[in-house]
């Protein structure tokens, strides 16, 4: 997809150009490139090594399961969600593995092994695109998650597509200019 920020001081082109695709073309993943995902969220940092994130996969292959998974997702997401390869859920263990106190960065580390799953896909041609508009409850039911387990987000992930005659409405979709606030609206120093 050619859609690349714009970024004032140089950073690393997986960053730069990672979008979030609105249309994915109908070519599956490789249980290789799948497996390298995974992979690379396993290898993110956590606090205390505690690695509380869990993933629930279906691939499009997998029909039954890959269309339970999109029941969970809100309408207005399907459009672009139900043409991914690979639907998959992401979770969050809330408590410390050891002692059961609350884990105060579980999402937050969640995040950092999404992110980590996410640049790997960049950097194998594969787009992803997180979703929090979701079915939590529905989803905790279905795959009979523990109250312990946040149910967090889901992740569209396949090889993007500029535009195909099955998809010409959704190229409408996104701005073609990628925006984000200025620095000094989030980095500050004395207060
Ligand atoms: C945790 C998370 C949840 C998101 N949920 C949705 C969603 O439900 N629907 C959607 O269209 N985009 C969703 N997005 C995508 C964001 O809208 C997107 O990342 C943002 O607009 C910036 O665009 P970019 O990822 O292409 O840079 C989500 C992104 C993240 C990280």
């Amino acid at each position: 997809m050619n859609i690349t920020a714009r970024p004032i001081s140089q950073i690393h082109p997986l960053i730069a150009t990672r979008v979030s695709p609105n249309i994915f073309s109908c070519r599956p993943v490789s249980t290789p490139d799948l497996l390298a995902l995974f992979e690379a969220a396993r290898w993110s940092a956590s606090a205390g090594n505690e690695q509380p994130w869990s993933y629930l996969v279906a691939t499009r292959a997998q029909t039954e399961q890959f269309e339970r998974m999109l029941s969970f997702i809100d309408p207005v997401n399907l459009p672009w969600a139900r043409l991914a390869s690979v639907l998959v859920i992401g979770c969050a263990r809330l408590t410390l593995e050891h002692t059961g106190a609350a884990y105060a960065t579980a999402e937050h580390d969640l995040g950092l092994a999404s992110a980590n799953l996410v640049f790997e896909a960049t950097a194998r041609g594969l787009g992803v695109h997180q979703m929090t508009r979701i079915d939590r409850d529905s989803i905790r039911a279905s795959f009979r998650i523990p109250q312990h387990v946040g149910v967090i987000s889901m992740l569209a992930i396949g090889y993007a597509e500029e535009h195909s005659a099955a998809t010409n409405d959704l190229r409408h979709t996104r701005s073609p200019l990628r925006s984000r606030k200025p620095l000094e609206s989030f980095v500050f120093s004395e207060s």
